[in-house]
């Protein structure tokens, strides 16, 4: 089953750099490179959004897609295999139309970390807290580096690897369109 495929994105540094400066007016120190203690999550809602990626939100606005959130995942510091397992659901998502697909953009530091996808191979495997696994129970089926656009699966279960000593930044555009027709066809 694919789990990602290249977006077609043209201008997306442009609108790498709208988002950077939205961290950077917010004052989020992230942007410096630094290893933070602990993986975060930033979220843009349509207010921001508007105010600081006109661009991007005009981008999609032409290609008919309507943005509900951005996501700004960091991650800092895991381990390898990583430990934070999961599927992006609810609760977190529950004020947001939930679609399956997301774009992801590259922020900064994406070098050397890298995007996985698992199965489960112990029917009895239960997601933990503290999204910790064994090999008995979960498997690894794909990875995937990426330095431009792509379209993920978020209903699946994925984890992020960045062992570097800096802190990986990605964005994760989320729809209130189901995205099924780029992820099969586009
Ligand atoms: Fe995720």
């Amino acid at each position: 089953m694919r789990m990602y495929k290249e977006y077609p994105y043209n201008g997306w540094q442009d609108h790498v750099a709208e988002i950077k400066n939205f961290l950077e007016e917010k004052n989020f120190k992230y942007l410096d490179g630094s290893l933070e203690e602990e993986n975060f999550i930033i979220v843009m809602d349509h207010e921001d959004i508007n105010k600081h990626a006109p661009g991007l939100i005009n981008f999609f606005k032409d290609n008919n897609l309507s943005i509900s959130c951005i996501m700004l995942h960091g991650s800092c510091n895991t381990s390898d295999p990583p430990l934070n397992l999961h599927i992006d659901q609810i609760p977190l998502m529950e004020k947001f139309y939930y679609s399956p697909y997301a774009i992801n953009l590259p922020i900064q530091n994406v070098e050397g970390t890298y995007l996985a996808y698992y199965e489960i191979i112990d029917p009895s495997f239960e997601l933990k807290e503290d999204a910790a696994f064994t090999e008995n129970e979960v498997k690894e089926i794909t990875r995937v580096n990426y330095n431009e656009p792509l379209i993920v699966r978020i209903d699946k279960l994925h984890a992020v690897c960045n062992v570097s000593d800096k802190c990986r930044i990605t964005a994760s555009i989320r729809f209130t369109e189901s995205l099924e027709e780029y992820f099969t066809h586009a």
